[in-house]
């Protein structure tokens, strides 16, 4: 193993480095320009083994919420190193596939699933389809009975909990869209016992949201999933697993989070207190297993003076990384050859919306090139074309070397989209 610091780190010198080699060295290495996401995946193996580990013998499975990044090399080396897959989509469901995840190892959530995808689901005989209401469990049945063969479904349940977070990433309380409500709950039993021939419920599980700090929220949301297990069990089902979610928080800057082993041992101490530790227990982390170890590597363009008003304008936009127009989330922006300096800019992108703003940032003198920390997850898979501005690209790194370089498809090609439109 190498000795060197995995993902985002500072050389003696002050030059930034992923996995201890210069990020200036990898994007030349990579041959691709600016904005560029790079990508430390030794980093993300290290962190999917040290989950796994906390698992110990205890039966599990951890399925990668892949929204979060769905990168090939990424993907696949977080199923190689054990891990399942938590799609939320037909596209991702058929990725997972493309990269030989055992359908198995694979669930499909979502709270509003097209019948192709229920199908595809269907046929690729996964994990389960997590259905998100009685409503979605009817159109579940009148497709399996078509295809004549019993849909393998968990019903996901909303555990009515509030967390401590972004209103947007927060999934578990009342009002939200997702899950089966409390008072929902009997009619949702009730019509499993009816459809039997064609349901086999074989899991329960909740999600309660997003950049969770500590276990709690988490385990008040999986003692929902537990009692609904018991009486599951009560009447003569047999399931096979309970599912937590993920939501395991990362620290952006402002304080570290419990790192998921905490989360993994508190959920397996509760199984054991309820006696459901023969089920196996899947948690669906997302963020925690790539957010930190991917940046966003972006030119300064210009400076711009107005007044007292002062901005550095840089070649990313809220195109390529969305969380801080969205949900007023903070990356941290640092100059690519040296530590932060004292001095703060207001750092912006090129995109026409008042939004497209990164917030303030101790640059020091201007620098040539900026490196965007933790953007690793929810950043290039929200990314978009808008201001017809293309994808940006991607380089993946192993070991301190790139392995593989993605450019952005270009503008040629943006225009002969449109132009066919
Ligand atoms: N499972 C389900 C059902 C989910 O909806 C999500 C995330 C996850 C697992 C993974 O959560 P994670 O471990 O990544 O927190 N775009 C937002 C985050 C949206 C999360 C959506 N659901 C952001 O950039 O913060």
């Amino acid at each position: 193993m190498n000795d060197k610091k995995r993902g985002f780190g500072r050389a003696p010198d002050g030059v930034a480095t992923l996995s201890g080699t210069p990020v200036r060295t990898l994007l030349a290495d990579a041959g691709v320009t600016t904005p560029a996401y790079l990508y430390d995946l030794s980093a993300i193996k290290e962190r999917v083994e040290e989950i796994r580990g906390a698992f110990g013998s205890a039966p599990h499975l951890i399925a990668y919420a892949v929204k979060a990044n769905s990168a090939g090399s990424i993907v696949r080396t977080i199923t190689e190193a054990g891990a399942g897959i938590d799609a939320v989509s037909g596209g991702e469901l058929r990725l997972a596939r493309a990269l030989n995840v055992p359908p198995r190892k694979i669930v499909l959530s979502g709270v509003a699933k097209r019948d192709d995808e229920i199908e595809l689901a269907l046929s690729e005989d996964i994990l389960a389809i997590q259905a998100e209401s009685l409503e979605e469990l009817k159109r579940i049945v009148l497709i399996a009975r078509r295809r004549g063969t019993p849909a393998r479904v968990s019903l996901r349940l909303n555990p009515s909990v509030q967390i401590d977070s972004h209103a947007h990433i927060s999934t578990g309380h009342d009002a939200a869209k997702f899950g089966i409500a409390r008072t929902e709950l009997d009619a949702t039993f009730s019509f499993l016992q009816t459809e039997e021939k064609h349901l086999r419920l074989v899991g329960l599980s909740t999600h309660v949201g997003s950049m969770l700090r500590t276990p709690d929220a988490y385990i008040d949301s999986a003692r929902v999933v537990c009692e609904s297990a018991h009486r599951a069990r009560g009447a003569g089902r047999p399931l096979e697993y309970v599912d937590f979610g993920g939501g395991f928080g990362i620290d952006y800057g402002g304080g570290p989070a419990d790192p998921p082993q905490k989360f993994a041992q508190a959920a397996l101490g509760l199984l054991k207190e309820q006696k459901l530790d023969d089920l196996t227990l899947v948690v669906e982390p997302g963020r925690s297993l790539v957010g930190s170890y991917g940046v966003l590597i972006s030119r300064v363009l210009q400076e711009k003076k107005s007044g007292e008003r002062r901005w550095v304008m840089i070649d990313a936009g809220m195109n390529d990384l969305l969380r801080p127009a969205l949900y007023q989330a903070m990356h941290r922006i640092e100059p690519i050859d040296e530590q932060p300096g004292d001095l703060v800019h207001r750092v912006v992108g090129p995109v026409c919306e008042s939004t497209d703003d990164f917030g303030e940032h101790a640059l020091g003198p201007i620098p040539e090139m900026v490196v965007i920390r933790d953007a690793g997850a929810y950043a290039f898979t929200m990314a978009s074309e808008y201001n017809a501005r293309p994808l940006p690209a991607e380089v993946f790194v192993r070991e301190g070397k790139v392995v593989h370089a993605n450019p952005s498809p270009g503008l040629d090609a943006w225009l002969a989209h449109r132009l066919k439109a």
